[in-house]
Parts: C-alpha cells; structure tokens; sequence
C-alpha cells in the first residue's frame, strides 16, 4: 500500500498504483479543490478503488489511524515552505506506525534551509538518491530556466 501526502495532481502515486500498489492519495483537509484533483487524476488515469482523504500535515485525523499497513510513503515538492516541520511530524508519525515503510520524496532545493535538525528531533534518518542513478540528472527533467536555484533532490 503506497499513501502520498500534499498529492495535488498525484503524478508519483498514479504511477505507483499503475504499477499495482493500493493507492491512497492525501492533501490538506482545508484544500477541498486539491482533494478533488486527487480524484480526478485517478479517474483520468482510469484506476479504480483510489482512496482520497483530508490529512493536514502535523495533525492525525481518524482516516489515517484507520488505514492498512503502509509500505511506502510519498511526498512530491512537499517542502517549500521553510516552516516544514509538520511535514515531518506526519512522517514520523507514519514511520512509527509502519515499522517497515520508507518515505520517499523529492523537492526543490529553492532557498540555504537545511531538513538535518528536523531529522534529529523527530529521529529520522534519510539517504540522497542521485538523480543519475536512474537516469533523471537531466535538463529537462531536473533543470529549469526560471531564475535562481532549481536543483532537484531525491531522499
Ligand atoms: C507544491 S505542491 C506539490 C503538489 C504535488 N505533490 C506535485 O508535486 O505536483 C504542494 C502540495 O501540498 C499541499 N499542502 C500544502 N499545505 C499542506 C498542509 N498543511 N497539509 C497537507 N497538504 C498541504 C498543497 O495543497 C499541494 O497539493
């Protein structure tokens, strides 16, 4: 079971459920548009039996205690915003309740913040995936012409 958070258009958990995993697509239970798009993007992508629900980062509502075991999380440009922390508090929460799981995400390097601290306080560890390693290094993947620092990093 593959759960994404902050999933807007939901491109990564579309392709895990393509791939065969039971997807549950999550976003802000204040973003009544942004849960929407979650469920378009499975309708338009033809899957049947996504499960869409209202998480806000930080806060544990009922549908996320009620949820299977978790194999794997997801998180696509989820940390913009430098006050990131309650990204965290949801993932360690997530961790904590699926021993077994692994949170994947990418983000945008846009600003000098470093996630080390954050990883410290709530105990979590994390790997750099080279973009090369498979292959995603390049321009028109992980460059952009817009001003200032693009770089993408995977963890
Ligand atoms: C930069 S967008 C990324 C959307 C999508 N994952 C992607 O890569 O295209 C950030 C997403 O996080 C969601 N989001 C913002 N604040 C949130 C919060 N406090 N709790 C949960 N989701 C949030 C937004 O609604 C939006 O869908």
């Amino acid at each position: 079971s593959v759960l994404q958070i902050g999933a807007g258009v939901s491109l990564p958990g579309v392709v895990a459920a393509r791939c065969g995993a039971r997807l549950f697509l999550s976003d802000s239970s204040e973003k009544p548009s942004c849960l929407q798009n979650c469920r378009r993007s499975g309708e338009a992508n033809g899957l049947s039996g996504v499960s869409v629900l209202g998480l806000s980062w930080g806060e544990v509502p009922p549908d996320l205690l009620l949820l299977p075991e978790l194999d794997v999380v997801l998180g696509s440009d989820v940390f913009y915003d430098p006050e990131f922390e309650d990204v965290l508090v949801t993932i360690a929460f997530l961790l904590r309740k699926n021993p077994r799981a692994r949170f994947w995400t990418t983000y945008q390097v846009r600003a000098d913040w470093s996630i080390e601290v954050l990883l410290q306080r709530w105990d979590l560890d994390c790997i750099l995936v080279p973009l090369d390693q498979f292959h995603a290094d390049q321009p028109e993947l992980a460059g952009s012409s817009l001003p200032g620092r693009h770089t993408i990093q995977m963890m």
